[in-house]
């Protein structure tokens, strides 16, 4: 199982697009795919088509009284199973700081069902907290949306630190920038002088096309309604860097 985790502290930069684009795409070339939705806005949830609930909450889940296993549904599409938002996530930092392992719990979790799963895709988000300690150590890798733009490098800045100063192990960390324009000289001159030094950048760009907004209308990943769209090109290019 490898495990990856839609990530930033930012706000609307891309997280979930990424997210349900990927986990679609792992499960359309045959790997047994989890989806989990960790935010209680439950957007990549909406866009599969799935009840916003998990019975017992999060708290059900962290305290261990209610498997992970028993929230699991299945999708519209083979291979990819999600575990839907609920809104009771919005405490779930509260239900973190009680639970035994506070950092490790997510991970415990998630090794419950390791030999169900190909690859797990962590929907996060935005922010720091105990949640993001628990998806680092539950993540193998960080997959870090950036709209290029000044202040959304020096936030990824602070997310490597944050990174670093993590217990062992780590996640690999993992930038693309996503809603790109090449028409906006600036946008250019940040993708062009890149993300720092010692730091992954994919070679993939994700433009802003309004494709991708018609998701959350369409309900389903780009790859299911214009498969042959520029969007959905270039989230398999973006996959192609990241798969297993
Ligand atoms: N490449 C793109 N081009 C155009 N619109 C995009 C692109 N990526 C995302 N969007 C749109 O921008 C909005 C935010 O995207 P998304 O929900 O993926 O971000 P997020 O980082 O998950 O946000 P949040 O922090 O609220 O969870 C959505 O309306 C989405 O449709
Ligand atoms: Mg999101």
């Amino acid at each position: 199982m490898l495990t990856y985790a839609t990530y930033n502290i930012k706000g609307g930069v891309g997280k979930t697009s990424t997210a349900v684009n990927l986990a679609y795409l792992a499960a359309r070339e045959g790997r047994r795919t989890l989806l989990w939705d960790l935010d209680p806005q439950g957007a990549a949830t909406y866009i599969f088509r799935v009840r916003p609930r998990v019975k017992g909450g999060s708290q059900g889940l962290v305290s261990g009284r209610r498997p992970l296993e028993a929230s699991l549904k299945s999708t519209d599409f083979e291979n990819l199973d999600l575990v839907p938002a609920d809104f009771s996530l919005r405490n779930l930092d509260l239900d973190l700081d009680d639970a035994k392992k506070r950092t490790r719990r997510l991970g415990q979790l998630l090794g419950t069902v390791a030999t169900d799963y190909d690859v797990v895709v962590l929907d996060c988000p935005p922010g720091i907290s105990l949640m993001s300690e628990n998806v680092l150590h539950a993540a193998d890798r960080l997959l870090v949306p950036l709209v290029p733009a000044t202040l959304s490098l020096r936030t990824f800045a602070l997310l490597t630190q944050f990174v670093a100063d993590s217990d062992k192990p780590r996640p690999e960390v993992i930038a693309f920038f996503s809603m790109a324009d090449r028409r906006k000289r600036l946008h250019r001159d940040v993708i062009d002088a890149g993300v720092g030094e010692g730091n992954r950048v994919a070679s993939t760009v994700i433009p802003a096309l309004s494709v991708i907004e018609q998701m959350a209308e369409r309900r389903a990943p780009v790859g299911a309604f214009a498969p042959a769209s520029r969007a959905a090109i270039a989230y398999e290019d973006l996959w192609a860097e990241v798969r297993p």
